[in-house]
């Protein structure tokens, strides 16, 4: 492509280090896009004749069908994607392939298919976290009223739903969403026509080229367009934020599986055995996605490297961008299809979450919360008399609500069998009537909210 410079082919290293299209031919399809809108264009504006337009068209078309066929022919020879698909061209329809590259260079070329790359990816990872949320939510609806303990520390808390549980997934993967929608609209710029840094000489209609591709609007600056990868790092870091929540959820999986813990059944679909220990069965999927923030947040980290202290405009360091996010964005995919099809999956214990909701003097909390409102106790003293309560059914060995009255009433005369209504999980959990509480019908109405939203 540079023949007329160059007298000397380049050295085997030259080439195994410079090349690129066993990555980028997964650029294929925005490549060939951007081809068409640019031949549209030069066409449009009279830069080319709108014959070698047709016969341009018509080369891509065929390339396109290649492609699909699975019978293009990736040379590296040819370095990336960009160079593969003009060779091809050439040899498709001749030296009138080579009007194509009329006002356009493989900076903004690349900088266009990546943007729409990523674009894509967004708008799928969006969806793929709606399937998710989706799947959340028909859990949480099924288990609504379903008693489970609450944590914090990872100590029985508060008694909460399972459905109340689910759905504060249902709430962080909404967020997550919305970044990958946030950072979609950002991005939304075209940067095609930026040429190789300084814009074109040649009277080219951005604009056009910027609507046929779904953009809002061309970029606003030549070296910034060639040069900007940030889409990809606001991409890379929504990611980011989803893996770690994910890798939550699949820690609590981890845990609710096991025979310690005993809350849920996973399905023989998401499971593994083990080749030695006949009894076991395994949440591999659950493990994997935990582990795959490390590939996801790793890609991150990769791009912002490569980016930091580079001088405008484009460097080759930047071909560097593509393999961290795609491989980025398949583990993501991999990990909200896995996730979605085990929440879909999994069978709660109901028996067991609503043993343990109520094991470990859960709760203590509504027998303060009691002796404040019933005998207008200052909520530090109703404290205080309920740690004494905890201690005395600690040695007595039973709960909170097996206490007899006469020991409550040793701490505080005043005490009625009344007190006993609000000890028990159900109640505990059906008085937390505050909006986001985990009462059972503020957790319906939520689930309704959602069902809205995502509808
Ligand atoms: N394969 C290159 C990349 O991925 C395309 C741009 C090359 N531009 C250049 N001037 N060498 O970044």
């Amino acid at each position: 492509m540079w023949g007329g410079r160059f007298s000397a082919s380049p050295n085997a290293l030259m080439q195994a280090i410079n090349v690129s299209i066993g990555f980028d031919k997964r650029l294929a399809s925005q490549d060939i896009a951007g081809s068409q809108a640019h031949a549209a264009m030069l066409a449009k504006t009279g830069v080319i004749s709108s014959g070698d337009a047709a016969e341009i068209q018509r080369g891509l078309a065929a390339i396109a069908e290649e492609m699909a066929a699975g019978t293009f022919p990736f040379r590296d020879e040819f370095e990336d994607i960009h160079m593969n698909v003009e060779a091809r061209l050439r040899e498709l329809i001749g030296p009138v392939a080579g009007r194509l590259h009329t006002a356009r260079s493989r900076n903004d070329q690349v900088a266009l298919d990546f943007r729409l790359w990523v674009r894509e990816a967004c708008d799928r990872s969006a969806a793929q976290l709606e399937g998710l949320q989706q799947a959340l939510i028909g859990k949480a609806a099924a288990h609504a009223d379903t008693l489970m303990p609450g944590f914090t520390h990872l100590q029985p808390a508060q008694p909460v739903t399972l459905g109340h549980h689910l759905m504060a997934y249902v709430e962080m993967f909404g967020r997550d969403a919305s970044r990958f929608r946030d950072a979609r609209a950002r991005m939304n710029e075209c940067p095609l026509g930026a040429a190789a840094l300084a814009g074109s000489p040649f009277p080219i209609d951005r604009e056009m080229t910027a609507k046929a591709l779904g953009f809002d609007r061309p970029t606003a600056n030549s070296l910034d367009s060639v040069s900007a990868r940030d889409f990809a790092l606001e991409a890379l870091s929504a990611a980011s934020i989803a893996a770690t929540h994910l890798s939550r959820l699949a820690e609590e999986i981890v845990l609710w599986m096991t025979p310690q813990f005993g809350f849920i059944r996973l399905s023989d679909a998401f499971t593994t055995g083990s080749s030695i220990m006949p009894q076991k069965k395994n949440p591999d999927a659950a493990e994997l996605i935990r582990a795959k923030v490390g590939r996801i947040l790793g890609s991150l980290t990769s791009l912002t490297v490569v980016m930091k202290g580079l001088p405008l405009a484009y460097s080759k360091d930047m071909q560097e961008d593509k393999v961290p996010t795609f491989e980025a964005f398949d583990a993501l995919e991999l990990s909200l299809l896995a996730m979605t099809g085990m929440i879909t999956d999994l069978e709660p214990n109901t028996e067991r979450m609503a043993a343990a909701a109520g094991a470990g003097f859960s709760t203590a909390t509504d027998l303060a919360d009691w002796l404040v409102r019933e005998l207008d106790l200052p909520f530090r003293d109703a404290h205080h008399v309920t740690g004494a309560a905890v201690k005395r059914a600690e040695q007595l060995g039973v709960d909170l609500a097996d206490l007899p009255l006469a020991e409550l009433q040793a701490l505080n005369q005043g005490i009625s069998e009344d007190v006993f209504k609000v000890l028990t999980p159900a109640a505990s959990s059906a008085s937390r009537v505050s909006y986001g509480g985990t009462a059972p019908d503020q957790v319906r109405s939520q689930i309704k909210r959602w069902k809205d939203v995502l509808r």
